[in-house]
C-alpha cells in the first residue's frame, strides 16, 4: 500500500502493523478494541524497506525476532507510534535506546515461554547425550538387527556438572531440570543469585573460563548484547573438556559458529544441542552432517499454549500503551 494511504486520517482507528499472519483468535482482542489491523500476508520475514513502507502512521508494531527495529523504522513510523511489541523474550533485534529516545514503549514476552524453552533445551541435550538421532535413523532404515551390548553408547548426565551461563528465568528452569536428572549445577553471570542458587544447590563461578573448564554440559542463557556476542569463542571452546556438550536455546551469536564447527570436526568437544544459529535460517553444512549434534529450527517457545500466551502478552501491551496514550 502506498505510504500516503497509510498515514492516519483524523478520527480513523489507530493502526497496528503485524509483521506475520497470526491466528485470528490471537488478534481478536485488538479488533474488538476497535483497532485497525494491518497484518502481513506471508509467514516470512518482511524486508526492512517493506516494513518501513507499512509503518508510517502506525500506533503499534507487533514484530518478530527477525524484524530489525531500528531508528530508521521508528522514524518511518513517526510520532503516532506508541509501542513496539515483540513476539519474543529476546530484544536484541530492537534498538531500545532509539525507542526510548522517541518515547516508544517496547514490550516483550518473558515468563510465559520459560518452561517450553527449557524443555526444548533438555530435549536437544538428551538427543545428543543418548544419540537418539542415530538410533532413530538406524531403526527407520530397517537396519536394526537386535540388541547389542556396545551399540550407540551415550553419555550419562547424573553426577555431572551442568554449567549455566546466565541464571535468569530460562537458565534457572534449565538448571531445575538438571537437578531432576541428578546433575550438579554451577553458574556464571554478572552477579550471584543467592536465592535461586540455594534452591538449586548451585555454585556461583565468578570466572567464566573456570566455569567452562568444569562443564560436562555448558548451557548458554545470556541475552545477546555486544558484550556477550561470541562469548563461546575458539579460545573458550578449547577450555571445554573433550566430552562436554554445548547447549544453546538462546541466540546463535552467543557462539562463534565456525569455531564450534571446527571443535566438533576435530573431536575436541562431545557434541552440540542447538535450537538457534548465527545466520538463521542458514545452518552450516558441516553442522548438518555432524553425527553428534541435535539441531532444531528455533522452536524453543513453539508449543500451542506458549505461543498463545506470548500473543496475549503482546496484545495486552499494545492495548495498555494505546489506552494510556488515549488512542484505544
Ligand atoms: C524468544 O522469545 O526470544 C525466543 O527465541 C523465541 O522462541
Amino acid at each position: 500500500m502506498p505510504e500516503a494511504t497509510r498515514t492516519p486520517k483524523e478520527g480513523s482507528a489507530p493502526r497496528v502493523v503485524v509483521t506475520r499472519p497470526l491466528p485470528e483468535p490471537w488478534l481478536a482482542p485488538l479488533r474488538d478494541a476497535g483497532l485497525e489491523l494491518d497484518v502481513a500476508d506471508r509467514d516470512a520475514p518482511m524486508a526492512p524497506e517493506a516494513l518501513q513502507a507499512r509503518a508510517p502512521g502506525a500506533a503499534a508494531l507487533w514484530v518478530q525476532l527477525d524484524d530489525r527495529v531500528d531508528a530508521a523504522l521508528l522514524d518511518a513510523a513517526g510520532p503516532s507510534l506508541r509501542v513496539v511489541a515483540t513476539f519474543s523474550v529476546g530484544t536484541d533485534h530492537v534498538d531500545l535506546q532509539a525507542a526510548a529516545a522517541r518515547g516508544v514503549r517496547v514490550a516483550n514476552t518473558p515468563d510465559v515461554l520459560t518452561d517450553a524453552t527449557a524443555d526444548q533445551g533438555w530435549a536437544l541435550l538428551l538427543a545428543v547425550a543418548r544419540r537418539l538421532r542415530e538410533g532413530h535413523a538406524l531403526v527407520q532404515r530397517g537396519e536394526w538387527d537386535g540388541w547389542s551390548p556396545t551399540r550407540l553408547l551415550g553419555t550419562d548426565l547424573a553426577d555431572r556438572t551442568l554449567a549455566i551461563v546466565g541464571l535468569g528465568r530460562i537458565g534457572t528452569a534449565m538448571a531445575h531440570r538438571g537437578r531432576a536428572f541428578g546433575m550438579r549445577v554451577a553458574y556464571h553471570g554478572p552477579r550471584p543469585h543467592p536465592e535461586r542458587a540455594a534452591e538449586l544447590d548451585a555454585r556461583f563461578e565468578p570466572d567464566l573460563d573456570a566455569l567452562v573448564r568444569s562443564a560436562d554440559v555448558l548451557s548458554l542463557h545470556a541475552p545477546l548484547t555486544p558484550s556477550t556476542r561470541h562469548l563461546l569463542d575458539a579460545r573458550r571452546l578449547a577450555l571445554l573438556p573433550p566430552h562436554a556438550i554445548v547447549v544453546n536455546v538462546g541466540r546463535g551469536s552467543l557462539i562463534d559458529e565456525p569455531a564450534l564447527v571446527a571443535a566438533l570436526r576435530e573431536g575436541r568437544i562431545g557434541g552440540a544441542a542447538l535450537d538457534v544459529f548465527e545466520h538463521e535460517p542458514q545452518v552450516p553444512a558441516e553442522l548438518l552432517a555432524a553425527p553428534n549434534v541435535a539441531l532444531a529450527p528455533h522452536q524453543g517457545s513453539a508449543t500451542r499454549a506458549t505461543r498463545a500466551a506470548m500473543a496475549a502478552r503482546c496484545v495486552d501491551a499494545i492495548l495498555a500503551a494505546l489506552a494510556e496514550g488515549g488512542t484505544a
